[in-house]
């Protein structure tokens, strides 16, 4: 593999496999760690974005995905299994094709991102969609996963979330220390929990000497680790986190109390303001549910939560092309224009 090998090969000894098992990657990983000089700006602190949805397929689901896949083909089984709100989808269905085995994709019906769905369809998941929202999708993929040889690659499986472990360690190799504060998206909460768990490894291990507080930010329709309860019918415009019961709640809750963090929600009025102000004043195009970190950045900074002069980093979860649906909403009026330069030069308010 020349170039940037996939995140098991780049921390191997961080990321077991079963002995012999091949490795099935798709060159996921080594994402930009992006300044960010407007937020910056706003904030009074030093702002990075950790841009995944750089990763193959659009979202950091692909680092736990590639380790998911492998472990699953090695186990000889010939099928996998997962619940999504759509990237993990997108990503099993990849790995899946990938590695020659067939996938089922199990999604709530008419609430995932037209791009996502897109990638089941072309990498040839069989997709079912489940009249009900995430949490129901997830307990129905548990139970066939118990009852029938297929590997479950959602992020109850341990071994996902050992991958996307890799983007704290990315980010302290290339800051050389953690960042003072960290801001995640939280849906399922299976990705605080990762980077929790990366951070304090190298922290453990020596390769660095601090650890970040964990800032988790929910939509507040789908704020069930803000409200201390589940949420039963979860609504908000970022599909991707419109989850009423989350999975790893309690290492979720024990990463916010270790790092001395905090969880908060941000309306979807705050997630669309932080989307388009991403797009337009960073030139970064993220999906709604990733604009939740920033939007909750602008949120505590404003508020004093943030001391000036910190270093943050904002996780940005997938990729803006994912959603376009809500890209073009409201925004689209292209006249046609005559083949004029001074047509062209009124338009842009140059004459
Ligand atoms: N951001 C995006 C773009 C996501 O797709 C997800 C989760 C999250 C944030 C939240 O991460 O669940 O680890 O707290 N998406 C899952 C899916 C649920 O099915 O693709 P989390």
């Amino acid at each position: 593999q020349p170039g940037w090998p996939g995140i098991i090969h780049a921390y191997s000894a961080r990321i077991p496999i079963p002995p012999g098992a091949e490795v099935v990657t798709l060159g996921e990983g080594n994402t930009p760690l992006l300044r960010a000089p407007h937020l910056s700006e706003l904030t009074g602190s030093t702002v990075y974005l950790k841009v995944e949805g750089a990763n193959p397929t659009g979202s950091f689901k692909d680092r736990g995905m590639a380790v998911a896949i492998t472990h699953a083909l090695a186990s000889g089984l010939r099928a996998v299994i997962c619940a999504s709100t759509g990237n993990t989808s997108a990503s099993a269905s990849a790995y899946a094709a990938r590695a020659g085995l067939t996938s089922a994709v199990l999604v709530p019906q008419g609430k995932i991102a037209l791009g996502k769905m897109a990638q089941a369809v072309l990498h040839g998941a069989r997709i079912l969609q489940v009249d009900g929202n995430f949490d129901d999708c997830l307990e129905l993929a548990r139970k066939t996963a118990a009852d029938y040889p297929v590997t479950l690659v959602n992020s109850v499986n341990p071994v996902r979330l050992v991958g996307q472990r890799s983007a704290a360690w990315e980010i302290c190799d290339v800051l050389g220390e953690a960042p003072d504060i960290h801001c995640l998206p939280v849906g399922n909460a299976g990705n605080i929990t990762a980077y929790w768990a990366g951070y304090t490894e190298y922290a453990a291990d020596g390769v660095v000497k601090n650890t970040p507080r964990m800032f988790g930010f929910q939509a507040a329709g789908a704020a069930p680790l803000v409200h201390g309860e589940p949420v039963k019918t979860p609504e908000t415009i970022a599909t991707a986190i419109r989850i009423g019961s989350p999975a790893s709640w309690q290492t979720a809750v024990e990463a916010r109390n270790a790092s001395g963090g905090l969880f908060d929600a941000v309306t979807d009025e705050q997630i669309l303001h932080a989307y388009r102000l991403l797009a337009r004043k960073e030139g970064v195009f993220v999906e709604p549910a990733s604009a939740t970190s920033v939007a909750g950045l602008l949120l505590t900074a404003a508020d004093g939560r943030i001391p000036q002069g910190s270093t943050v980093v904002c996780t940005v979860t997938g990729h803006g092309l994912k959603d376009p649906a809500t890209a073009l909403e409201g925004n689209v009026e292209v006249e046609p224009l005559a083949v004029d330069p001074r047509a062209v030069a009124a338009a842009l308010e140059l004459s």
